[in-house]
């Protein structure tokens, strides 16, 4: 029955999302084009590439991203690998600027400074500006407005925008949070997999995008794995038992992934330890009564093999058992868990250090910087003895 009617709409979605799909690789080309020269009869304020020009009128937004990992994607731990690559070696700064500081504009900013010709071209240690995601050729591209008006360009100011669609959708993210089905993998996992995590998730049914948790409404927050917070929205935990027998110690904690979008935590380099552990009269602890369970994909630092995933997948949950001797001395019971967002990069930077020259200071920063993230999001400790 109308099988024509059926033939048209599905036509027209088809063609409605093949038009978002090009949009967004002409929007995301790598390696970005320049801008070009901006348009004479505009202020340079408006043209200015600067998130603080934005700031000027898009005062939350700036606010938001400052606070943002994504205003810090070019931190000492990135920069103090590149000064160790060859200056002109654009194809190579390419491999990590085109996710980390993505403008052409920044491309030539960072060559610049490489060669130390001047010091006050900084571009590209500001990361993922503004103009990254929304500047293409001196126009500026958003969201369908709020109120649905204006759809088209208006004259002012910076000559209005260009409303797309693509930026409401989770593959405007999959851009740098997703690997490419040929990029690197390992025990047949992509090493950066969100996307397709998020796919297969419940959550694309529910109409819920990378957007809805990262950015709500519209918020320029980007909140994850290094915000405490934000980690306990995106799980349950359960004490559901806790026994003291005469000489043993039993206690069960549960973890289930109920508001994580995708994997918990979805990349490589976090590590979140559940412990249990006796604690002595000083509240010291025993040694020999910890027992720990780790949440993570645990990676040799080559890259080369996967030793471990015990990630949680959305809905999945498990189930900490703790069951030890009770010790002479023990006067608590603790039960811990914590986060540990740069786990990989500590380790990967004590390596990396060996071999740094021009990058040693900056990398001394990022290890310092890495061992500082640390948090605690679940303690509770169990008085057995006054
Ligand atoms: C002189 C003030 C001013 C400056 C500077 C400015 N903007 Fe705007 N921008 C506006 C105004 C006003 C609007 C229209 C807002 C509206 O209609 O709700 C707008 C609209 C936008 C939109 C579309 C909003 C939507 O609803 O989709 C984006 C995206 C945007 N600007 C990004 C930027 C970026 C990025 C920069 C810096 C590179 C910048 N703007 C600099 C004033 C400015
Ligand atoms: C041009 C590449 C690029 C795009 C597009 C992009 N990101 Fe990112 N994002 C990054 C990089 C690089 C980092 C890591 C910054 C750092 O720590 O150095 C990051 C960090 C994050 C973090 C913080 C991770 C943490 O460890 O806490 C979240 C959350 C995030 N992005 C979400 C998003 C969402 C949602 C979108 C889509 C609206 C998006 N990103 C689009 C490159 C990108
Ligand atoms: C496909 C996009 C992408 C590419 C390409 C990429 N990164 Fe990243 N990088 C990310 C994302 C996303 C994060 C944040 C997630 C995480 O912590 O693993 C990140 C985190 C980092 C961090 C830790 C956070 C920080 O800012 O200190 C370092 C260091 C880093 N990348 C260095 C590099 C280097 C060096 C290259 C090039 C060899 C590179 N990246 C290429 C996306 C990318
Ligand atoms: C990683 C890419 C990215 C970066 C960086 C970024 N934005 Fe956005 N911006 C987005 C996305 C995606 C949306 C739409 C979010 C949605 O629809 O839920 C958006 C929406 C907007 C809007 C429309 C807001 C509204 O309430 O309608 C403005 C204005 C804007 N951005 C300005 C900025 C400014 C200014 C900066 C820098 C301080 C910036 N953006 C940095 C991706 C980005
Ligand atoms: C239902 C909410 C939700 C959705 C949808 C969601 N996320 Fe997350 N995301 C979270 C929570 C909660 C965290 C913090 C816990 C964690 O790190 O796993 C997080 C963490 C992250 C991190 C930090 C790194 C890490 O190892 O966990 C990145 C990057 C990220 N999300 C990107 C994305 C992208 C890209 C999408 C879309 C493909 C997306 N998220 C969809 C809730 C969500």
């Amino acid at each position: 029955m109308m099988n024509w009617l059926k033939v048209i709409i599905l036509s027209f979605i088809c063609i409605r999302v093949s038009a978002d799909a090009l949009q967004l690789q002409q929007h995301w080309q790598t390696p970005l084009l320049t801008q070009g020269k901006p348009p004479i009869h505009l202020p340079t304020l408006e043209t200015s590439l600067e998130p603080k020009s934005c700031a000027t009128c898009h005062t939350t937004q700036f606010q938001d991203w400052s606070k943002s990992l994504h205003s810090h994607a070019m931190g000492p731990g990135i920069i103090g690998q590149l000064v160790d690559m060859p200056a002109t070696a654009t194809k190579q700064h390419q491999a990590c600027i085109r996710c980390h500081a993505p403008l052409q504009e920044q491309a030539v900013s960072l060559v610049t400074s490489l060669l130390e010709l001047s010091t006050d071209q900084n571009l590209h240690e500001q990361g993922l500006i503004c103009a990254a995601c929304h500047m293409r050729k001196y126009q500026w591209y958003g969201p369908p407005h709020r109120n649905g008006q204006p759809s088209e360009i208006t004259k002012f100011p910076h000559n209005g925008w260009q409303s797309s669609s693509i930026f409401q959708s989770a593959k405007f993210c999959s851009i740098c949070h997703q690997f490419k089905p040929e990029e690197y993998a390992l025990n047949g996992k992509l090493l950066e997999n969100t996307y397709e995590e998020w796919e297969a998730s419940r959550y694309p049914k529910e109409g819920k995008t990378c957007q809805t948790c990262h950015m709500p409404n519209r918020r320029h927050l980007w909140r994850g794995i290094h915000d405490p917070d934000m980690v306990k929205q995106g799980i349950t935990i359960k004490n559901i038992d806790f026994t003291k027998s005469d000489n043993i110690i039993t206690a069960k904690l549960s973890i289930k992934n109920t508001g994580t979008g995708h994997y918990f935590p979805t990349y490589v380099t976090p590590r979140v330890i559940i412990e249990g552990y006796q604690e002595d009269k000083n509240g010291q602890v025993l040694s020999s009564t910890k027992q720990q369970m780790i949440i993570g994909r645990k990676v040799t630092m080559n890259l080369t093999k996967e030793l471990a995933d015990t990630r949680l997948a959305p809905d999945e949950q498990i189930i900490f058992n703790y069951n030890a001797k009770y010790h002479p001395k023990t006067v608590s019971f603790a039960l811990n868990i914590q986060v540990e967002p740069d786990a990989f990069y500590t380790k990967f930077y004590q390596i990396t250090l060996k071999s740094a020259k021009k990058g040693k200071k900056l990398l001394q920063k990022a290890l310092e910087q890495s061992q500082q993230s640390t948090f605690s999001i679940y303690f509770k400790r169990n008085i057995l003895k006054r």
